[in-house]
């Protein structure tokens, strides 16, 4: 059974100013937790996911080449963690390429208790506001140590940092693209 998310930790993660999603590291990684920037983000409230997995944001879109590159991740306990693109949809079905981005936090025996996620709209950005989400994300991440470490909770994996910030987005916005042609074909 997975722990109730310590209060510290769910109000610190709740308040982050990046989307973030926190899940069960088993039972199909249901989510526990969303962040206000995350429901900003994808117009769900945390009552509408919460219970839930998050690929329900994929609805039809393939995402073949990302999905196993999560499911890689998942599958693999000593990964620290992953970074991809994937065709996501907010409520009212408006596409975007999310960057995602996710790793583990762990209990101080070295199980994984949970999934930590990040969420960030690249097909609607600037290569600069990548780069500011990083340092954001990064920062979180940082901040989150110590308050997970009072809870006996440990954050796993060093930021991986977009190393060419201008083709991420580039990339991103042609697949927007390419996914709006084919919507309105
Ligand atoms: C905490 C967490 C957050 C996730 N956030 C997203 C997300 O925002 N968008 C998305 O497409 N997939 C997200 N995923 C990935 C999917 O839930 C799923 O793991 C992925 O689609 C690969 O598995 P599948 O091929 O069985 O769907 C998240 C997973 C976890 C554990």
């Amino acid at each position: 059974m997975t722990p109730e998310l310590p209060p510290a930790l769910r109000e610190y993660l709740r308040l982050s100013r990046v989307a973030l999603a926190i899940a069960t590291a088993d039972d199909d990684n249901h989510l526990l937790a969303v962040s206000d920037r995350f429901s900003a983000l994808t117009g769900y409230a945390p009552e509408d996911v919460v219970g839930r997995n998050c690929r329900m944001l994929q609805r039809s879109a393939a995402n073949e080449e990302p999905r196993s590159r999560l499911r890689e991740f998942l599958g693999n306990p000593r990964q620290e963690n992953v970074r991809t693109s994937i065709v996501n949809f907010r409520k009212d079905g408006t596409p975007f390429v999310n960057l995602l981005y996710m790793s583990r936090l762990r209990a101080l025996d070295g199980t994984a208790r949970y999934i930590f996620a990040s969420q960030f709209d690249v097909s609607r950005s600037q290569p600069d506001l990548l780069s500011d989400y990083d340092d954001e994300l990064g920062r979180t991440l940082g901040r989150l140590t110590p308050i997970a470490g009072d809870a006996g909770i440990v954050v796993e994996g060093t930021l991986l940092t977009i190393a060419n910030s201008a083709a991420t987005v580039a990339q991103a916005k042609m697949m927007l693209a390419s996914l709006e042609y084919d919507h309105s074909a």
